[in-house]
């Protein structure tokens, strides 16, 4: 939510900062802005819309200074509009700020500046006081400011700040927001996420919350909310730059659907011990520690949460414990029973969702111990949890989610095979036979993939739908869940999933002639029900699209297309079956002319509540 970007150093800050801008679009695209320092004055240039706009704006305008702040923002308070766009100034101009979150007293503070300085707002944000306020306090020492102005602020933020009268500096804080600082020769950085800085630096800091970093050409310097200096660990990034490029692709969502059998693959073998057994590296619990568990939870956002549905009936199955899955946003407030018997998994792509931070920091002050799945390493999520357990999807930097899912759900079912061989639930043979289909995914989605052709004319046929049902039975339904939340998402398509078995309570009602109902159908055991559910809808006159396993031709009769699925065992379809639904999504999007990678209202990163 929100992207920040900053450099101090011997470079054209301009074209550093816009470069590391156009990497985090993904985070909030409504806006954009930089300020740069230039013979002693701070030069401001914003627009609404994406870092296009910006571009064309600065021109030819050289703005050669070496010292700058830029954002890229997702609205939260007050519309998207050139005024609420980043960075704001104070009064006089001498001093910019970046935020990045949300400043829960900002009324007060606008009140308080108003009153007692005097203070006439431009925006209607609440960042524009974070401006105020640091230059209310500021009397020639910026990180003296800073921290009197944080001093005040509550909420979740992240923001950098750059003064006229010390050109050659930059001060960032970090509280529940992600930071990172890059580390160059010569020239530092501050950003938001890594894409950002990876064609200039490999070496960075992951920023604490409550730290203050103070960046000069040669120094990085991090402080505490005492402002005691700290120690940081260099952390050395190991993809390069192309991982976050699109590579030929027309949009990042189709190159990440693509890289999923890769991923899988990464996720999976990096697990395989020689003997064919689990190791989860980054999880320390034998079997002492799992007969302890009484309850599971699973608690994710959007397309994380769908992956715990999986999670659920894999655990449930494998390893016969109880699991319940929660929204975390819901979870946070309905006062779960949770104690030191429970184990807290968090899904979380990118490691820094408010509501699942807040929901794991909600288990963990009840005694939940907490696992948590992780793309994005080092993120607040994968920090804060007492076990961490890495997807290596790579970097996903479209907004719709692909990749992470079929990752997460890679480790779901290495989680539930590892709990049910520990605890003795299941046979060595049946682990090996499953550990041996599992292998076969990559291959078989590769294969899959190439059939890319044939949806994307059913999308030509059928993208001017407005209105979409999924439906499924067991792991079927989790998968039409994730299936619909795709196709609004990128397309604004009214989608809704139910289990199937539920049709008949209600949502039928809404079938009409010509309705477009996506019927998951590959649960050998429920595939007759599904059939007859398929008949339901068929005889309202529904036009069916359905998903089946090769081979279960049975199903043709009652549909109107059918998109095939190599053939696996029941529980391992969700890493298939999603794949169709990731296309017909993507196809249909295009067909509408959709802004794919970066959905309107949509951010890749929600790290507000
Ligand atoms: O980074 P996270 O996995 O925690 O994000 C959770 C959701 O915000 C995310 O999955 C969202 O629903 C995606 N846009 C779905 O494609």
């Amino acid at each position: 939510m929100c992207g920040i970007v900053g450099y101090v150093g011997s470079g054209n800050a301009r074209e550093i900062i816009i470069d590391g801008l156009k990497k985090l679009e993904y985070r909030g695209y409504d806006s954009a802005g930089i300020a740069v320092i230039q013979q002693g004055k701070i030069l401001l240039r914003k627009h609404v819309g994406g870092i296009a706009n910006l571009e064309n704006l600065i021109g030819d305008d050289p703005m050669t200074s070496g010292t700058g702040i830029g954002h890229t923002r997702w609205a939260t308070h007050g519309a998207p509009s050139d005024i609420n766009a980043h960075p704001h100034l104070n009064g006089d101009g001498t001093i910019a700020v970046v935020h990045n979150g949300i400043i829960e007293n900002y009324l007060e503070l606008r009140e308080m500046l108003a009153q007692e300085y005097g203070v006439k707002f431009r925006s209607e944000t609440d960042s524009e006081v974070i401006a105020h306020l640091i230059g209310v306090y500021y009397t020639g020492d910026l990180e003296e400011a800073v921290y009197q102005a944080v001093g005040r602020m509550r909420g979740a933020y992240a923001i950098s700040v750059i003064a006229a009268d010390e050109p050659e500096k930059i001060v960032a804080v970090r509280k529940d927001a992600p930071l990172i600082a890059g580390l160059g020769k010569g020239a530092n950085f501050i950003a938001s996420d890594i894409p950002a800085l990876l064609k200039y630096v490999k070496e960075i800091y992951l920023i604490e919350n409550n730290e203050t970093v103070v960046l000069t050409p040669d120094s990085v310097k991090i402080y505490d909310e005492n402002r005691n200096q700290v120690h940081r660990d260099v952390f050395h990034v190991t993809w390069d730059a192309d991982a976050a490029e699109k590579e030929g692709y027309d949009h990042f969502m189709l190159k990440e659907i693509y890289e999923q059998p890769k991923s899988l693959y990464e996720t999976l073998t990096r697990r395989l011990n020689e003997d064919g057994t689990i190791k989860l590296d980054g999880i320390s619990m034998g079997r002492e520690e799992l007969e302890q568990f009484g309850k599971i939870y699973i608690v994710a956002c959007g397309t994380a949460y769908h992956a715990g549905l999986v999670g659920k009936y894999v655990i449930e199955k494998l390893a016969k414990l109880p699991v319940e899955v929660d929204v975390a946003s819901e979870f946070r407030y309905r006062d779960p029973f949770v104690d030191d018997k429970t184990l807290f998994i968090a899904i979380s792509q990118s490691g820094e969702t408010l509501d699942t931070l807040a929901a794991l920091r909600e288990a963990k002050s009840k005694g939940a111990r907490v696992l948590s799945i992780v793309n994005v390493v080092g993120s607040s999520v994968a920090r804060e949890s007492d076990d961490v357990f890495y997807t290596w999807a790579g970097p996903e930097i479209a907004v719709a989610s692909t990749k992470a899912y079929t990752t997460q759900l890679m480790c779901l079912y290495l989680i539930g095979l590892y709990m049910g061989f520990v605890r003795g639930t299941i046979t060595r043979e049946f682990h090996d036979q499953f550990i041996a289909d599992l292998k076969e995914i990559p291959d078989k989605l590769k294969a899959y993939l190439k059939q890319a052709g044939m949806i994307e004319g059913l999308s030509k046929m059928l993208y001017n739908k407005e209105q979409v049902f999924f439906i499924g039975r067991g792991l079927d339904s989790s998968v039409s869940y994730e299936g619909s939340l795709k196709l609004k998402e990128i397309s604004y398509i009214n989608s809704s999933a139910f289990a199937a078995g539920e049709l008949k309570h209600g949502p039928i009602a809404l079938i009409e002639p010509g309705t477009l109902v996506i019927a998951l159908a590959t649960q050998d055991a429920l595939y007759e029900k599904m059939l007859s559910n398929i008949q339901e809808v068929k005889a309202r006159g529904a036009h069916v699209m359905s998903v089946a396993k090769e081979g279960n031709t049975a199903i043709e009769a009652q549909s109107n297309e059918v998109m095939y699925i190599p053939s696996c065992r029941d529980e391992l379809t969700p890493l298939l079956s999603v794949a169709p639904l990731q296309l017909f999504s993507y196809y249909v999007a295009r067909e509408r002319g959709c802004n794919i990678d970066k959905p309107k209202n949509l951010a890749k990163s929600v790290t507000v509540e």
